[in-house]
C-alpha cells in the first residue's frame, strides 16, 4: 500500500485493520477490560480547547525542541511497543529508521521481536531502550548492560506492569495472555490468517529469517528470544530497583507509567531524569485516569526538577500542542505509529510522523503561536472549575 494515500492517523487505523489479521489488529487497537481508560484518554483531549490569538502573523511556526540535550524535530517520541515484528516485517529496525529520518527518537521495547543490537545497527539513532525484566533483577542488569554497550542513549523503565492488564479482545480471539500465538490459538486463527495472504507470506518469511538470526545470536550469548520474554509476563519493579538501575545506567533515565505527583517526586528522588505520565494507552489498569487530566498537577509538582513526557491517547498534531501547552516537554505515541506500521511498514511510520508534524504546524499557525517553545496554559481553555 502506498503510504502517501494515508492522510490522518484515523486513515492509517482503517488501513491497518485491512492489512493484518483481526486478532493482531485488536492486539494493537484494544485496551484492558471495558476500555474505559482508553476512551478517557481520547475524551480528555476532546475536552480541552484552544485560546487562539488573532492578528498575529506566524509564518512557518517551529516545532523543534530539545529534551535534556536530545534534539527533536518535534516533541513526539515513538513509544516502546511489543511484537512490532509481527505487525510488519520492517519491525523495530523500520520504526527506528523512520524516527531517525524524521528527526526524533524511538524507544525499543524489550519484547519488540528484534535484538537490541540489531536495531542499534539498523538505525543512526538516537535510540532509547525500554526495560522489562520479567525474569528479575539479574535479567534486568544484563539487558541494561547490553543496551549500554550497543550505544542506546536513553533507558525507559516501565513501572505500570506489575501484573498484566486483561485485554479481553485478545482473550476472545483465543490468544494466550500474555499475547502470543500458540499452537492451539494458531489453529483457531487460521481463518483470519488465510484472508491476509500478503501479511502471512511476509510474516512466514520473516519468522524463518529471525529463527536463523536467533540461533546465531544465541551462539554468541547475545539473545533472549522475545517469545520467552513475553511468556514470562509481568515485570514488577520497586523504587529500590529504580535506584539500582540508576547506579548502573549512565545515560538518560526515564520511568514510564507515572500517574500521580507523589510518584513523580519519588522518581526524581531516585535519580530519574524524565518522568513519563502514562496509563499504557489504557492497556493495563482500566479505571486509571486520562493522562492529560493528571499532567498539570504532576508538572506543577516537579517544577524545574525534571521534564515530563505525556503518553497515551495522542492521535493528532493538535493533541501534541495541547499536551505541550499543558506542561509536557514532549509526548509519546504508540498506536498512532503502529497503525502506520501495520498498514505499510517503515514508510507508514514515516508518513504518520509527517502528518503529525504538519498538523502541529497548521495548529500553531491558526492559534497565532510562533513556536512550541512559546506554548503554555494561557493557550488553552481547560474544562471544569477554573484551573
Ligand atoms: C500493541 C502495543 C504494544 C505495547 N507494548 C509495550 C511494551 O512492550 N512496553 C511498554 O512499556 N509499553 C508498551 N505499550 C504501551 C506504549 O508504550 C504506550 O504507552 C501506549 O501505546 C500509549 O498509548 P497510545 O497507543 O494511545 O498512544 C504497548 C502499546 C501497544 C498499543
Amino acid at each position: 500500500m502506498d503510504a502517501s494515500r494515508i492522510f490522518s492517523v484515523g486513515d492509517a487505523r482503517r488501513r491497518a485493520s485491512r492489512a493484518v489479521p483481526r486478532a493482531l489488529f485488536d492486539y494493537i487497537d484494544g485496551g484492558a477490560e471495558d476500555e474505559v481508560t482508553m476512551r478517557e484518554n481520547a475524551r480528555a483531549f476532546e475536552e480541552v480547547t484552544f485560546r487562539p490569538r488573532m492578528g498575529v502573523s506566524t509564518e512557518d511556526p517551529r516545532t523543534s525542541t530539545t529534551l535534556l540535550g536530545t534534539p527533536l524535530s518535534m516533541p513526539v517520541i515513538l513509544a516502546p511497543c511489543g511484537l512490532v515484528r509481527f505487525m510488519h516485517p520492517d519491525g523495530a529496525p523500520g520504526v527506528a529508521r523512520a524516527a531517525a529520518a524524521q528527526g526524533t527518537v524511538s524507544v525499543l521495547s524489550t519484547v519488540a521481536g528484534t535484538s537490541l543490537e540489531d536495531v542499534a545497527a539498523a538505525s543512526p539513532g538516537p535510540n532509547w531502550f525500554q526495560l522489562y525484566a520479567p525474569g528479575g533483577a539479574p535479567q534486568g542488569e544484563q539487558l541494561v548492560e547490553r543496551a549500554q554497550r550497543a550505544g542506546y542513549t536513553g533507558l525507559v523503565v516501565t513501572l505500570d506492569t506489575p501484573a498484566l492488564g486483561h485485554r479481553e479482545r485478545d482473550v476472545r480471539h483465543g490468544v494466550a495472555q500474555p499475547f502470543r500465538f500458540t499452537a492451539g490459538s494458531a489453529s483457531r486463527l487460521a481463518a483470519q490468517f488465510a484472508v491476509r495472504p500478503r501479511w502471512l507470506a511476509g510474516t512466514v518469511r520473516d519468522v524463518i529469517t529471525s529463527r536463523r538470526a536467533h540461533a546465531a545470536a544465541a551462539g554468541k550469548g547475545q539473545e533472549t528470544p522475545t517469545a520467552r520474554l513475553v511468556a514470562m509476563g509481568a515485570s514488577p519493579f520497586s523504587w529500590d530497583d529504580v535506584s539500582t538501575i540508576r547506579r548502573q545506567w549512565s545515560g538518560l533515565l526515564a520511568v514510564k507509567g507515572i500517574l500521580c505527583a507523589d510518584d513523580a517526586r519519588r522518581a526524581v528522588d531516585s535519580g530519574v531524569d524524565i518522568v513519563i505520565v502514562s496509563n499504557h494507552g489504557g492497556r493495563q489498569l482500566d479505571g486509571a485516569p486520562a493522562t492529560l487530566r493528571v499532567l498539570p498537577r504532576i508538572v506543577d509538582a516537579l517544577g524545574d526538577t525534571a521534564p515530563v513526557v505525556l503518553d497515551s491517547g495522542v492521535r493528532r498534531g493538535s493533541d501534541v500542542i495541547k499536551a505541550v501547552a499543558a506542561g509536557a516537554a514532549a509526548v509519546m505515541i504508540g498506536r498512532a505509529y503502529l497503525y502506520g506500521l501495520a498498514a505499510c511498514g517503515e514508510p507508514g511510520v514515516r508518513r504518520i510522523l509527517e502528518i503529525l508534524r504538519s498538523e502541529m504546524v497548521r495548529t500553531l499557525g491558526l492559534m497565532g503561536c510562533p513556536s512550541v517553545s512559546d506554548l503554555d496554559r494561557s493557550w488553552l481553555e481547560l474544562p471544569g472549575p477554573s484551573r
